[in-house]
């Protein structure tokens, strides 16, 4: 039986590897990406090896994350609850699916990952691979072994010689999940939602109290509602994430203190740091506030919050999913240009907007002379028709909107 494991090559995931070979019988395949979660990913194919593994996958996925994932849900201005960037929820279908294409290629007819019962990263993962192979068999190890307790773990792992981390004694303060868009920390010290995260949660910006009392000014050009330019010079776009986060990380941006409703029916509270993706949002509606016709908008905006609920949940791999974001791919067709940008102490300020495609009208808005691009005169008869229901209403007595 084989069995391709999502690998990271901590604690926890080379306790399921072992127990996936001594108590499973499973023949296990590893397959390790770099997400952009700043690990060295070597340490993880030789502790493969020295279990025993024959087949291990390690890629670095940092590309294709930020250019097929990341930027889609980017183009929707995707928030989960109305602040969360889902820098977790996006990374899940991509290991998913690589797991998938490697077990095709290995011919396993297993896959396994290390989420607890408890979450959302279990359904994600097994959303994806049931999308993307109907038959396939799903192994939890979280869910279906007698480890229920940390001790227990480390019991086991002592037993087969896996080597235990010293902070992770039962002293590591909280549980995180890394890659180029995010940094979240949950569990343990953060468990009490009435109590301020400590500084040292903090692992990929520094606070705003410490940034620099002085501007720093960027430029991000867009292409058709993807970022293309840093200071109009043309980056990847996993190289251009990693310089906004750096930019995002030197003036204190992007940092969030969340409870959130978990698909699974539980509130959580999380830390995240997205400091990159803190600064391309503002960056993209800026660029938005002038390329996208206002229904276009509108329309886009009130389907934002299903879009990052499908994405939350799991979904990405679903019909509903593929429709929404061809909506959102259409409407960005126009949105080209530049957003100049002022970061400063936790903050992204906008500073200028400009677009080849630009439908904002200077001599339409002034409150100078327009020499009659608009007549004052037909707003006039616009006002009266709106008002035509509330007067009928006001007339039987229906007054100020009453009902
Ligand atoms: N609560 C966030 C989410 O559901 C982050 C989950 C973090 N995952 C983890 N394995 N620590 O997207
Ligand atoms: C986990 O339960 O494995 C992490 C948290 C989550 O998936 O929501």
């Amino acid at each position: 039986k084989k069995v391709v494991l999502a690998y990271s090559g901590g604690l926890d995931t080379s306790v399921i590897l072992r127990w996936l070979q001594t108590e499973r019988g499973a023949e296990v395949v590893t397959f390790t990406a770099d997400l952009g979660q700043g690990e060295e990913l070597e340490p993880a194919r030789r502790k493969a090896e020295m279990f025993g593994v024959k087949e291990i996958f390690v890629e670095d996925l940092r590309e294709t994350f930020v250019k097929d994932f990341v930027f889609p849900m980017f183009r929707a201005n995707a928030l989960y609850e109305g602040q969360y960037l889902l820098g977790t929820s996006i990374a899940r279908p991509l290991i998913a699916q690589r797991q998938i294409e490697i077990a095709e290629a290995v011919g396993a007819d297993a896959v396994a990952h290390g989420a607890t019962g408890k979450g959302n990263d279990q359904v994600r993962f097994e959303l994806a691979y049931y999308a993307l192979k109907p038959d396939v068999k799903v192994v939890a190890p979280w869910r279906e072994w007698n480890l229920t307790s940390r001790t227990k773990l480390l019991e086991f792992a002592e037993a087969h010689q896996i080597p235990i981390a010293k902070d992770k004694r039962g002293e590591a303060p909280f549980s995180v999940d890394a890659n180029l868009l995010h940094s979240s920390s949950e569990g343990k010290i953060l468990e009490d939602p009435a109590q301020a995260p400590d500084e040292i949660v903090y692992q990929r910006t520094i606070s705003p109290e410490a940034a620099p009392d002085v501007v720093t000014e960027i430029s991000i050009d867009f292409a058709q509602g993807d970022a293309v330019a840093l200071n109009g010079v043309a980056l990847s776009p996993a190289t251009l994430l990693t310089r906004l986060n750096e930019l995002g990380r030197d003036n204190g941006i992007g940092r969030l203190d969340l409870v959130e409703n978990r698909f699974v029916g539980m509130k959580s509270r999380g830390v995240y740091e997205t400091p990159g993706g803190t600064i391309l949002l503002a960056a993209h509606r800026a660029i938005e506030s002038i390329t996208l016709d206002r229904e276009a908008a509108h329309l886009k905006d009130s389907l934002m919050p299903r879009y990052a609920e499908l994405i939350y949940n799991g979904f990405w791999f679903s019909p509903e999913r593929r429709m929404l974001q061809a909506l959102i791919d259409a409407s960005q067709n126009s949105v080209t240009g530049r957003v100049r940008l002022k970061l400063y102490k936790g903050n992204v300020i906008v500073a200028g907007r400009e677009s080849p495609n630009s439908l904002y009208s200077a001599r339409m808005v002034t409150f100078e002379d327009d020499e009659g691009a608009y007549n004052q005169q037909d707003a006039a008869g616009f006002i009266k028709l709106n008002a035509l229901r509330l007067r009928l209403g006001g007339a039987i007595g229906r007054r100020g909107g009453a009902l």
